[in-house]
């Protein structure tokens, strides 16, 4: 499939903002990648044209009926200027899953490459230099069909947009608080917890307020059926270390499978951590963080890419984790990790995929 390219005059070009200064999804690139979809024609007009507003019926239905998805990877400038994905046919192949899920339009795994890999390319210059920053891809798909009645929609929009990106949290890589939420859940067996989709992040918005004004970075989420087993925290995937063993919750149908998680998991094995995917109560976390056993515990995503837990809010308890501070682990996984997307180190997994 040819992708037609319309470029942004040299005139209109975005000025780029301070590197040191990006935070999370503030600040976005020149140009979008836009492709539709149409029952009984396919996928048609790939096009990769200036950063703009979306023109969309009021009816469209992801407006009303919520079919909705999207994924989240990054683009990493290496020391030479070279320009790497990271495991980036992991996000594809996630999102077509997503897309069977939501009854929405499969797509070709090349197209979905190559549109990400040219979009990339073009706005190379925005992929900041910064330690630490990178550029964030949002790939997104909806549902454009104008009609009411409740049923698949029979049009899609998919779109590609990106921009640079330092740190998720304001305070950078440092342990954040975390709140166990027994009134919400953020998905239930049957639902829709393992895919990308909006509906989820809207769902678990009230949440996570609850736990903000209370002054916690993110909620500790538990299973939806017995309110007793640990799941993810935020939008991440999370781990324990108890002993020396690394433990997180193993996927079951309410747990996003992360690529983070996932790479964590294999270079944990790698590096001769013995690593468990196991259900974990709550209440063995409590008494583990209580007897001095649970010794570090951190989050994983694509975002922040490993987040220290330093605090674990409970029952109107609070308790410490590893004295508050960055597990050794944590710190030397993210470390691994990042050298790995960065081209600075070896990549034993083939993870790191050169695009120029
Ligand atoms: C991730 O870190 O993988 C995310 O999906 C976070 C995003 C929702 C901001």
């Amino acid at each position: 499939m040819k992708i037609k390219i319309v470029k942004v005059l040299p005139k209109y070009l975005k000025p780029k903002p301070d590197q040191s200064k990006l935070g999370f999804g503030k600040h976005f690139t020149d140009h979008m990648f836009t492709m539709k979809y149409k029952e009984g024609e396919g996928w048609y007009n790939p096009v990769i044209e200036p950063y703009q507003l979306l023109q969309l019926d009021p009816t469209s239905m992801c407006l009303h009926y919520g079919q909705e998805i999207f994924e989240g990877l990054k683009a990493y400038r290496g020391p030479k200027d070279e320009i790497y994905l990271f495991r980036p046919m992991e996000n594809i192949r996630r999102m077509n899953v997503s897309a069977a899920r939501l009854c929405m339009a499969q797509m070709d795994e090349t197209v979905f490459f190559d549109a990400l890999k040219q979009f990339v390319v073009l706005e190379h210059e925005w992929i900041p230099r910064e330690p630490g920053s990178s550029l964030y891809i949002r790939p997104t798909m909806i549902a454009t069909e104008p009609a009411l009645g409740v049923h698949p929609s029979s049009e899609y929009l998919f779109f590609i947009i990106a921009g640079p990106v330092g740190a998720y949290y304001a305070h950078g890589f440092g342990p954040t608080k975390i709140y166990v939420s027994q009134e919400y859940v953020r998905a239930a067996p049957g639902g829709t917890g393992n895919i990308k989709a909006a509906g989820n992040y809207a769902a678990s918005l009230y949440a996570s307020r609850i736990a903000s004004d209370m002054g916690y970075t993110q909620v500790l989420w538990l299973d939806a059926k017995e309110n007793k087993y640990v799941e993810e925290v935020g939008t991440s995937n999370i781990f324990f270390v108890i002993g020396d063993e690394l433990i997180t919750p193993p996927l079951g149908g309410t747990i996003l499978p992360g690529v983070t998680r996932d790479s964590v998991l294999k270079l944990a094995v790698h590096l001769g951590v013995k690593v468990t995917e196991r259900r974990l109560a709550i209440d063995e976390v409590i008494e583990k963080i209580e007897n001095g056993t649970l010794k570090e515990a951190f989050a994983s995503g694509t975002a922040a890419i490993i987040s220290p837990v330093g605090q674990i809010f409970f029952r109107n308890r609070e308790y410490i984790i590893n004295e508050g501070r960055t597990g050794a682990l944590a710190d030397r996984l993210y470390s691994e990790i990042l050298h790995i997307q960065y081209g600075i180190a070896e990549d034993p997994f083939g993870w790191r995929v050169q695009i120029a």
